[in-house]
């Protein structure tokens, strides 16, 4: 009987999980409709009178779907407990009436202002004891239970609303959903309740926060605060657990969003929210009852990054293709909520973007694999925050804007293409085979980033200069965390991967000895899932790993570079360099130039098993280094590599290929002259695009 209890409830469990969690999101998109393009529409700024005309013409520029109200909360519920859903349903009609399909969305970035003077315990409080006010958004706290639960309230009425309506295709939560700290009285009582959910005794915690240093114990979790992050020397094990803290914060909120919503919405409805993909952001990956998620993404935004004299009018090559291989492994499938179709108001200096960039990015997007694009926004705004942003049309409402004609000319383009697709149909093998896996966790980069150790060191530079080389190789990149299956590739690069506990490192030995090849970077294996460092010899619990011991690490002033020696070429670094014993099955690849310990190895390789570990001991100065390790290693493994110019990708989906052009110059593609051009050709110029079956 019991047996059968247990067997019962299992059941059930699995049930639970696969309406949860399991639901494949492959099944949201059809394959062959490649792409949807859709447009952020906001009914509420304008006109009712305009509306009609607007659908139809965001119809006849080919746009397929519009998204809606992820800021009208004050218009859905204009007071308390009193909803307002004609306004939204009319324009739902109109939008259907007219052929396009809904993205509805949650708006809990923008509470109405009777919510908020109402209970004003909902707003952010600073570090500094100052409050954030209404007129703007993201000012309430994700952190107040009280908002948390009225949020859910709101969405409740809203799914109950629109969760049986076929026109709405899907729904985004919040709007680049962040994390602020709070330092509210409610959000206090929170942190120190996860705390001890996570160390259960106080003397747990006072262990894994190291606070018998300077004084810092605690008797009780009730006197522990939320750390002020601007008062020096404020306990960086207590800061990581509050980032961990906030993080889980955010990622819960929006799980609690979906099971909400989910309560009523149709199988086919999705589910997802609009990322901000910066590596800071450490929330994302942690929603899992998301069925997918997506991200926004900017690529003129007031810098000057590019290539080029005024390459800022293209942006960076790998903006959107680190986004694309970030985004589309979490769930296999991935959208692109957000990409800019014309100049913003936001950056410092807000240039146009090149003739053709739009077009470029979209197609760069789509190279990714993603399964829509949508843009923000239709109509560029004439009130409020946004003057001056660009939309798909301009002020006067109706005129395309040259983004907006970039925009329909991509949509015919996807719309040729689907009658290209074939089922099924495979991307070449010789780019599956250089497919590679970059294992990342945001809180070794929240560790490294507060706990430096020198200026010269950034996180994100170190972890680009290996995607930089590989995307110049022309490999698919897929950017995992510990929860993927490992053996599914045949390179796996784990850099700077500073916090682990020892069943990491087995499952890294088991990944090698099974045939894998791990590449591992400085400053990996340092400290414990605490940030602490290991009571034992420096970094001790990779040695056996990689085949070496780590004497000692030095760091070198900028103006004072050495070199590395590799394979007879230089390389110069500043910022990050281990000295390495190896053991006498292990061969150096690299080593110092140029100090007392000369000659000593930086860069070591040995087999494991059937596969091989590759440890690089050193930060280089521009790349250069990391690209040639790779290099050799790859050659070792017959994957055989391109060597693509600066500014150039080339990736495949669904059987097409597709090459982006951001560099200054027009380039030639390294194709076989049999490949088939459906756009562009083998010449490709400067924001140029070409698309080919093989
Ligand atoms: C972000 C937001 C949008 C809008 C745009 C403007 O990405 O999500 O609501 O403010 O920026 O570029």
């Amino acid at each position: 009987m019991k047996k059968l209890s247990v067997l019962f409830c299992s059941f059930i469990a699995s049930i639970l999980f696969m309406q949860a969690s399991d639901r494949d999101p492959h099944q949201f998109f059809p394959d062959k409709d490649l792409s949807l393009v859709g447009v952020y529409y906001y009914p509420e700024h304008w006109e009712q009178s305009q509306w009609e005309r607007d659908f139809k013409q965001i119809k006849d520029l080919g746009f397929e779907f519009v998204h809606f109200a992820e800021f009208a909360w004050a218009q859905i519920e204009p007071s308390e407990g009193v909803y307002d859903f004609a306004w939204l349903d009319k324009a739902v009609d109109l939008a259907d009436k007219n052929g396009l399909k809904v993205i509805m969305c949650t708006s809990t970035a923008t509470p109405p202002v009777w919510l908020v003077r109402k209970y004003p315990e909902v707003l952010i409080e600073r570090e500094d004891g100052t409050k954030w006010d209404h007129g703007s958004r993201q000012h309430p706290s994700i952190s107040n239970t009280f908002f948390r639960e009225y949020s859910l309230k709101t969405i409740d009425k809203l799914a109950q609303h629109y969760g049986k309506d076929t026109r709405i295709i899907g729904w985004q939560l919040d709007n680049e959903p962040r994390v602020s700290a709070d330092y509210g009285q409610v959000a206090q009582q929170r942190f120190r309740d996860w705390l001890r959910n996570r160390y259960t005794t106080i003397g747990a915690l006072n262990k894994a926060w190291g606070t018998a240093f300077w004084s810092q114990v605690y008797s009780d979790f009730s006197e522990v605060n939320i750390p002020r992050m601007s008062q020096q020397f404020m306990n960086a094990h207590q800061k990581l657990d509050f980032k961990r803290f906030i993080t889980d914060e955010m990622a819960s909120f929006l799980d609690d969003q979906t099971r909400v919503i989910r309560k009523y919405s149709i199988p086919q409805q999705w589910i997802t929210t609009n990322y901000i993909p910066e590596y800071s952001d450490g929330h994302v990956r942690k929603s899992d009852e998301l069925d997918f998620h997506s991200y926004t993404r900017y690529m003129v935004f007031g810098e000057n990054y590019g290539i080029g004299r005024k390459g800022y009018r293209l942006g960076p090559v790998e903006r959107i293709a680190k986004a694309n291989d970030f985004f589309r492994p979490i769930d296999g499938v991935y959208g692109v909520m957000e990409l800019q179709p014309g100049q913003v108001n936001w950056g410092q200096i807000n240039s146009q973007p090149l003739p053709g960039a739009v077009r470029l990015w979209l197609w760069h997007v789509f190279a990714g694999g993603s399964k829509f694009a949508c843009t923000y926004r239709y109509r560029q705004p004439i009130y409020g925050t946004e003057l001056y942003h660009y939309g798909i049309v301009g002020p006067d409402g109706v005129t395309p804007t040259p983004g907006g004609l970039e925009y329909s000319e991509f949509i015919k383009e996807i719309k040729q293409l689907r009658k290209e697709y074939k089922t099924g149909a495979k991307n070449p093998e010789s780019y599956e085979k250089r497919r590679t896996a970059i294992l990342f966790n945001h809180e070794n980069s929240w560790e490294m980033e507060q706990n430096k150790q020198t200026t010269e060191w950034d996180t994100e530079k170190h972890i680009d200069k290996y995607y930089d080389a590989l995307k110049n190789f022309g490999a698919p990149v897929d950017f995992i965390d510990e929860r993927a299956d490992f053996s599914k590739y045949t390179t796996m690069i784990a850099p700077a991967y500073e916090m682990l506990d020892k069943e990491l490192v087995e499952r890294w030995r088991t990944y090698a000895e099974q045939g894998g090849n791990l590449i591992l970077t400085c400053r990996t294996g340092h400290k414990t899932r605490n940030g602490q460092l290991w009571e034992a010899p420096f970094a001790e619990p990779i040695y056996s790993l990689i085949g070496a011991k780590i004497d000692f690490y030095d760091l070198l002033q900028p103006s004072t570079p050495d070199q590395i020696v590799f394979d007879g070429k230089r390389y110069d670094w500043t910022s990050w360099g281990e000295i390495l014993i190896p053991d006498t099955n292990t061969q150096t690849w690299a080593a110092y130039e140029g100090d007392y310990y000369a000659g000593r190895p930086a860069i070591i390789t040995h087999r494991l098993g059937k596969g091989t570990v590759t440890y690089v001991g050193v930060d280089s100065k521009d790349g250069e280094m990391e690209k040639a390790v790779l290099k050799k290693l790859y050659g070792q493994l017959n994957i055989p590599l391109l060597d693509l110019a600066p500014g150039l990708h080339i990736e495949y989906r669904d059987g097409f290929g597709i090459a982006v052009n951001y560099s200054d110059k027009t380039l030639s593609l390294p194709l076989n002259p049999n490949v088939k051009y459906i756009f562009g050709g083998k010449e490709i110029k400067t924001a140029g695009v070409s698309v080919w079956k093989e």
